[in-house]
């Protein structure tokens, strides 16, 4: 299908932004039919012409290295919050991509939409003034994302499994890893609720020690996992300790379970 035309979901025309990335991809495969733009194909950070109004946008470019964003907190403040004013002020209905690191990880029960953001590091202010640009649309707050393609903790797992005989995993972050495949195809079901922001990531939680175990068991890898800390990584960015996101609204969309996202991503990796 060509830029512009009808999309099947029947949301109309449909722009993806970011659609070299991971989520990026997984929306063109759930939006076969959206108009699906790469960084080098449509630069958020730029003043954005496409020709025609979009029925909806897609929302996904981002700045995503949250080490990177402690050093250069005005490159992230750039792409994720006037990059979103650049696309909002396409003057269409914007679902935008936010994360679990709007939080301080301070709470020990799941975040909800009508808990206070309090990010620790750069990337997470960027991400919760790029909320602060979104108009009319929905804001998606999602977490620990992986898929087939890019960089990503799965990714990583599955090359240092394959390579080392032991691989050291910080244990006291506690999430939901969230499979783009599951959050690009609930967008279908969001876009028809209300606007305003959805916590939208897999069922269940664990750390990315468990995580990594999971990744190795399923994958048939023997490497042994040594559980460190976030103080002993010495990773530049804070990060929450625990981020685990839950909707309070009735009807949000539910997405499976992380582990069933992790057995599907490894079969399309397969
Ligand atoms: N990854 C996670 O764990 C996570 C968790 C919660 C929420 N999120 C959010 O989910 C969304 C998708 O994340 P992801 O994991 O798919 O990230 P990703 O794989 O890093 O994809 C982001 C894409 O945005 C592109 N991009 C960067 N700057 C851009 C610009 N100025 N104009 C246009 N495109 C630009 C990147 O291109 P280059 O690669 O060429 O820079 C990349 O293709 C983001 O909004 C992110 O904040 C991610």
């Amino acid at each position: 299908m060509e830029h512009g035309q009808p999309d099947p979901v029947g949301a109309g025309r449909v722009l993806v932004t970011g659609a070299g990335g991971q989520l990026g991809a997984a929306l063109q495969e759930a939006f076969p039919g959206a108009d699906a733009r790469t960084r080098a194909e449509l630069d958020v950070a730029e003043p954005l012409s496409l020709g025609y109004v979009p029925d909806l946008v897609l929302h996904a470019a981002a700045w995503t290295d949250v080490d990177g964003a402690e050093a250069d907190e005005a490159g992230a403040v750039r792409v994720n919050a006037e990059g979103t004013r650049n696309v909002v002020a396409l003057g269409a209905p914007v679902v935008y991509y936010s994360s679990d690191y709007v939080f301080d990880g301070t709470k020990r029960e799941p975040y909800v939409e009508s808990d206070e953001p309090a990010p620790l590091g750069a990337y997470g202010r960027s991400k919760l003034l790029g909320e602060r640009e979104v108009r009319e649309g929905w804001i998606v707050r999602s977490s620990w994302l992986f898929g087939w393609t890019g960089h990503n903790f799965l990714q990583t797992m599955l090359r240092l499994g394959a390579e080392r005989d032991e691989v050291s995993v910080v244990d006291d972050q506690r999430g939901s890893p969230t499979y783009v495949g599951h959050l690009a195809e609930a967008a279908k079901a969001l876009v028809a609720l209300p606007g305003g922001v959805w916590h939208v990531a897999a069922n269940g939680d664990c750390t990315w020690a468990e995580f990594a175990a999971a990744i190795f068991e399923e994958a048939g890898l023997d490497c042994r996992i040594v559980r460190i800390s976030t103080a002993e990584l010495g990773r530049p960015a804070p990060r929450p300790a625990y981020s685990v996101l839950r909707s309070e609204h009735a009807g949000a969309p539910r997405l499976p379970h992380w582990r069933e996202g992790l057995r599907e991503c490894l079969a399309r990796l397969a």
